[in-house]
């Protein structure tokens, strides 16, 4: 990890709250926070940390997207980053990070990205497939996927 200061930790799925909220669910309830599979024992949550402060989360779930044909697929849910924390490379190292983690447990990681982020899992690799799709109350995504060893 290049900035000293920095470390990335395997966390519970309630500890991705205080990034998960500000980001990604930003005046809506708490409860909004918990996605399906948070608890499941496959799930991963990263937290990377600068200092003791959690600045950035990623969650991977064994989920398999029926446009792959790979055994083990991960899904990755919930990737942010504190606001002011953003566009300093921090996103990316979780990326790598969590491929390198992913390596020898999965064949392919798959999201629905939100289209605003198509340009940085592009710059980190993923490609995007299918058609542009709705969620509701969040707006236009792709599904993007990159495929491991
Ligand atoms: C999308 C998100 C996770 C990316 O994390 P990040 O830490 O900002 O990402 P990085 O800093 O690694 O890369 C972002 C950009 O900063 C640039 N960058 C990286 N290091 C940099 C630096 N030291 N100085 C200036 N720019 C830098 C990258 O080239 C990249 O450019 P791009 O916007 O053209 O792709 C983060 O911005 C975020 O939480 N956004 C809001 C929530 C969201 O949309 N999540 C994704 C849901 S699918």
């Amino acid at each position: 990890m290049k900035q000293l200061e920095l470390s990335l930790k395997t966390i519970s799925g309630q500890e991705t709250y205080p990034v998960r909220h500000p980001v990604l669910r930003e005046g809506r309830p708490l409860s909004e926070c918990e996605f399906e599979g948070d608890e499941d024992a496959t799930t991963i949550h990263l937290g990377l940390y600068s200092k003791e402060k959690l600045i950035g989360v990623a969650t991977f779930l064994k989920k398999s997207n029926p446009c792959f044909s790979e055994k083990v697929q991960y899904q990755l849910r919930g990737m942010a980053i504190l606001q002011r924390f953003q566009n300093k490379g921090h996103g990316k190292i979780i990326l790598d990070e969590a491929e390198k983690l992913l390596s020898n447990k999965c064949h392919r990681i798959w999201f629905n990205a939100r289209k605003i982020a198509v340009n940085f899992y592009e710059k980190n690799g993923y490609k995007k497939t299918g058609e542009p799709f709705e969620i509701a109350n969040v707006g236009v995504h792709y599904v993007m996927t990159k495929k491991i060893i």
